[in-house]
């Protein structure tokens, strides 16, 4: 008879083995290509020794091409939940130790048990990607397991936050896990995400590029917009991903996380009165006007290389999550194309969903003119903007420094897509086009251009004719900006407004 004693060590003996991965060999050769393995990822995501695992014996069904005598510790995937900062998330890891962190049946199976849980439990999720994607031994029980995790992703869009943090290879049909979720870090160098490989692409178009050109972590943070973050490396990632969830709740119900802030929220700053030049053309810099108004200056930025022209970020003010959608008047003047339609479209998507409030920094002079934006569909990518303003029912406040003309005007959460404060600088500008877009167009041939433009900058280049009808609450000295916010934000805290009814809006996509 096999004694308590005998069951135990051998419960032990199984847990050693499982917890060595894919072996010495293949540990090793993930160390030399400057990776950590799946359970040192963990480890430094969570806090210390707060890990749980689940799943630790489940096993493979396949036996095909040699894999029914394949143990594959832990099934190629750690899953389980921790803390980070002391609140609960949940994690799965692929393991590309044991068979490259493929995916099959079991290992799927895995995800979405994690994946169900964390909505039960109404807590983040994180996943790290490091793998060859659909185990080819496998067959359509590894595409089902896509599937069922794609369908998983879609249950817990705006429920709970879902970071994807890519550590290796990311291929196929694989990456639409990671498309699906909210945020997607990259770890520079060392990851991957592409529908096709370079091979692939030379067999079938003949064109030759590296894996790091097409999908590198800088392709796709800075060309396709695919990637919100990048990272040196794994701890660099990780260490931003625990920063990340700093700023969001744990769920769409769960009131935002709060911190104590030295800086006080009626500090006004005497150099944002200096920000704006007197000639109207001379670009500043906008992430300078964040770091006056935001608690001690500090701020995450949200795809920081891609689409310049506007600038997405989460802060806090007065110790509370906001996040932050402001034009950059350094880059392309701050126009609005198609590229930051969809950056900042889908960042007030997810602070709307959970419940972070809006902050909106206008300085636009309009959209880019051309064919290739034309073409590319800047009419429907610039809907979503509108879209996604009007949808949101967070506490939105709109604070317009300089230029806002035309319908980009409209679409930097103005009064009309309801706003809940509209502040202006004595130095905004708000009217159908600019100044001299207009004298061309009304003053044309007329003996008196030049007066007739002078007189259209000081009527129509103000703020004044928005605030007379009462489309901007109340003109403000720009020191005034940091402490009228937080006021605004606190007298929103209550803030209760309803939409229709109806089963799911049709966003312009
Ligand atoms: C089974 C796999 C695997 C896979 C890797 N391995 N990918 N096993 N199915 N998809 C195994 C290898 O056989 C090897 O086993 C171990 O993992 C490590 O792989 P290596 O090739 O030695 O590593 P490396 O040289 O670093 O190359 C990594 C790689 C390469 C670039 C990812 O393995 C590769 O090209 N794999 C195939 C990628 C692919 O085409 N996947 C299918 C994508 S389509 P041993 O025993 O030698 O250690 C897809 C469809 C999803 O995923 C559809 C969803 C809707």
């Amino acid at each position: 008879m096999t004694t308590v004693f005998e069951k135990i060590n051998e419960l032990k003996r199984k847990q050693e083995t499982i917890m060595q991965g894919g072996g010495k060999k293949r540990i090793e050769k993930q160390h030399a290509s400057g990776k950590l393995t799946a359970r040192e990822r963990i480890e430094k995501l969570l806090d210390p020794n707060t890990f749980i695992e689940f799943d630790q014996f489940v096993k493979h069904r396949c036996n095909n091409f040699g894999m029914e005598d394949q143990e594959n510790p832990g099934e190629g995937v750690i899953t389980g939940h921790g803390t980070v900062n002391g609140r609960l998330i949940f994690v799965f890891a692929q393991d590309f130790t044991v068979v490259g962190g493929s995916l099959g049946e079991m290992h799927a199976a895995k995800i979405v048990k994690i994946q169900q849980m964390a909505l039960k439990a109404g807590a983040p999720i994180i996943g790290i990607n490091d793998s060859g994607g659909a185990r080819i031994q496998e067959g359509v029980d590894a595409l089902a397991g896509y599937g069922d995790i794609f369908f998983n992703n879609t249950m817990a869009s705006g429920v709970i936050p879902q970071i994807s943090v890519i550590m290796g290879p990311c291929a196929g049909g694989a990456v639409y896990s990671p498309a699906l979720t909210d945020f997607i870090f990259m770890v520079d160098r060392t990851s991957q995400m592409f529908i096709t490989g370079p091979q692939v692409i030379k067999t079938v178009t003949g064109e030759e590029v590296s894996a790091e050109i097409l999908g590198g972590a800088m392709a796709h943070n800075s060309t396709s917009g695919v990637a919100h973050f990048i990272a040196a490396n794994d701890e660099d990632c990780l260490e931003q991903v625990r920063y990340l969830l700093s700023f969001l709740p744990s769920n769409n119900l769960d009131s935002l996380p709060t911190y104590e802030t030295t800086d006080a929220p009626n500090r006004m700053d005497e150099a944002l009165n200096t920000v704006i030049a007197d000639a109207p053309s001379i670009p500043y810099d906008m992430k300078n006007i964040i770091k006056m108004i935001v608690d001690i200056g500090e701020f995450y930025e949200v795809q920081p290389f891609f689409a310049q022209n506007i600038i997405t970020c989460f802060a806090r003010m007065g110790g509370k999550s906001v996040g932050i959608i402001a034009s950059q008047p350094k880059v392309m003047a701050g126009c609005m194309d198609i590229n930051t339609s969809d950056k900042s479209a889908r960042f007030i998507r997810f602070c709307d969903a959970f419940n972070i409030p809006l902050v909106t920094l206008v300085d636009v002079p309009g959209f880019l003119p051309g064919t290739s934006q034309e073409y590319g569909g800047i009419i429907r990518h610039g809907a979503k903007v509108l879209y996604a303003y009007s949808e949101a029912t967070v506490p939105k406040i709109t604070v317009i420094t300089r230029k806002s003309y035309g319908g980009a005007y409209i679409g930097m959460c103005s009064r009309h897509l309801a706003a809940d404060m509209v502040f202006a600088w004595p130095t905004a500008e708000i009217a159908v086009m600019g100044p001299a877009g207009a004298a061309n167009i009304i003053f044309r041939g007329d003996a008196e251009v030049a007066e007739k433009t002078q007189k259209y900058v000081e009527d129509f280049a103000t703020p004044y004719k928005a605030a007379e009808r009462g489309f901007v609450d109340c003109i403000i000295e720009p020191k005034e900006t940091r402490p009228r916010i937080i006021e605004a934000i606190n007298m929103l805290k209550t803030k209760k407004e309803t939409r229709p009814a109806k089963k799911h809006g049709n966003i312009p996509l």
